[in-house]
């Protein structure tokens, strides 16, 4: 079947019924799609078949109950231990795959889904399970567009699903930076925290405080990211050398307060070698070209 031939959009199937797995069947059903579901351990889809699921016996009867097919694994060496054996019956039919991954994983499990006729998409789940079924949890998706596009009803779904390009291991490549600009964020909020707390401050009254502060972070992302594009480097948020000293004084309370300093140190020797890299009077994103080049370039 091409996907033009309008296939049936009514139906889809989930693959793998972990935390992520069945908060994803549950948002297909909540939309009212047809949902088929399997899992290596029958139990756990006791619940979904109560709330309307259809239990598939087998990997190769969840495959063609529907035109579409989830996984959510583990990892890719699972996908491929539970799909190789009835991946014929994958033909004709479209395979997301919301299993983290590399890059390369990706690339090499489009390639097989291709060699089975089937398309494919890469998948990750930005935002939890708490949000699955939620506008606000994003979805990234890249592979085939005529794909994306056939079922993205069925994929918005679960949340803001959103198409990247058709490089299979565009999302895996977003999944591992939108973690990395995740974890930073909380390694600062965790440090905060732990130097409010030292201070005496009510922790959830900082929070609600380090909430209204957010909005300015997100408002410097697209023009710092213009900026590292470009080369350019205005001083308009302050230089490499005034965020140096800030950095000192935060690091200089931490200790004070008795509290980590490996936050602030991170950061603060990045600004350190961004100044010596000759960035010093630059704007902060410049510590971007610092990161980029690599430690093996110093
Ligand atoms: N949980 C999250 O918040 C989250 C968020 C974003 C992305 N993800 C990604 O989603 C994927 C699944 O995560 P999860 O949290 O749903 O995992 P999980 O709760 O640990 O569930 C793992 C699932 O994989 C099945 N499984 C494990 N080994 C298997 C095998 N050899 N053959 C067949 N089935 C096997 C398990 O079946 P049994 O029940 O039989 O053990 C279970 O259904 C991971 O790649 C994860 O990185 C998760």
């Amino acid at each position: 079947m091409s996907r033009n031939e309008n296939p049936d959009q009514s139906a889809v199937s989930v693959i793998g019924l972990g935390q992520m797995g069945t908060r994803l069947a549950q948002a297909f059903l909540a939309a009212g799609y047809t949902t088929t579901v399997w899992n290596r351990s029958t139990a756990k889809s006791d619940a979904l078949v109560a709330q309307g699921a259809l239990r598939a016996a087998t990997v190769q009867a969840a495959v063609t109950a529907s035109p579409l097919v989830v996984v959510c694994l583990p990892d890719y060496p699972t996908v491929q231990g539970v799909l190789g054996p009835v991946a014929e019956n994958l033909r004709g039919r479209t395979l997301v795959n919301l299993t983290s991954g590399t890059p390369q994983e990706a690339a090499d499990a489009a390639d097989r889904a291709a060699g089975h006729g089937a398309a494919y998409l890469d998948g990750a789940a930005m935002s939890g399970t708490r949000l699955v079924g939620r506008p606000e949890a994003l979805f990234v998706f890249s592979g085939s567009r005529d794909a994306f596009d056939t079922y993205e009803p069925v994929l918005r779904s679960l949340g803001n699903s959103v198409h990247l390009g058709a490089d299979p291991a565009l999302a895996p490549v977003y999944d591992t930076a939108l973690f990395g600009l995740a974890w930073g964020t909380l390694a600062g909020f965790y440090h905060s925290l732990a130097l409010v707390g030292s201070a005496g401050v009510d922790p959830a009254a900082f929070a609600t405080v380090a909430t209204a502060h957010m909005p300015f972070i997100t408002s410097l992302l697209t023009e710092h990211a213009r900026q590292a594009q470009s080369g350019v480097f205005p001083d308009d948020d302050g230089t490499v050398e005034v965020h140096r000293a800030a950095i000192a004084h935060l690091a200089h309370t931490s200790a004070t307060h008795g509290i980590r300093t490996e936050v602030p140190g991170l950061f603060r020797s990045l600004l350190e070698q961004a100044a010596a890299d000759g960035h010093g009077a630059s704007g902060i994103a410049s510590v971007v070209e610092t990161i980029a080049k690599g430690a093996h370039n110093e």
